[in-house]
């Protein structure tokens, strides 16, 4: 079972900004079960490993620097279809395309400080979940083990 779940991450500037709250009350209220919850602070070999896919693209430094600069939210968010029900809640990865009422239209400054981070495919909800997260960390809705 990997389309139940996806993984998402409330970036520094959103958590600086203090939308934590807001953020978190539009997953719940869009059908998500928080499976697992965590607020740290990556350091620099973390956030490349995180990101490796995008190494040596331009803005992969700038992206680095980024997601070092303070504080994270890490979910785990459990739904049928997770993956492409998250991808549409949050909206496009530029805010300037973003459909209204999406989280990165309501809460990215730019399309590097876009708000949140979603999972792009079952394969990799399951990658970034297991970076975060060891098995015993995660609480199915159901009380299923494990997610
Ligand atoms: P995310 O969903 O976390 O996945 C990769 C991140 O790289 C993306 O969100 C943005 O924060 C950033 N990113 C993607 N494309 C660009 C771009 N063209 N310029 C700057 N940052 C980008």
């Amino acid at each position: 079972m990997t389309n139940n779940f996806t993984f998402t991450i409330i970036k520094p500037g959103a958590v600086a900004h203090e939308h934590i709250g807001e953020i978190l009350t539009m997953i719940t209220r869009a059908g998500f079960w928080i499976s697992a919850m965590k607020y740290l602070k990556l350091n620099e070999e973390q956030a490349r490993y995180f990101y490796s896919i995008h190494q040596g693209k331009p803005f992969f430094e700038d992206l680095i620097r980024f997601m070092t600069s303070g504080p994270i939210v890490v979910a785990i968010l459990e739904k049928e279809d997770a993956v492409e029900e998250y991808r549409k809640l949050i909206g496009n990865t530029d805010p300037a395309k973003a459909e209204p009422g999406t989280i990165r239209k309501l809460f990215a400054e730019s399309i590097q400080r876009n708000a949140v981070h979603g999972s792009d495919s079952n394969e990799n909800a399951v990658k970034e979940a297991n970076f975060f997260f060891s098995l015993s960390e995660r609480f199915t809705k159901a009380g299923k083990f494990p997610i």
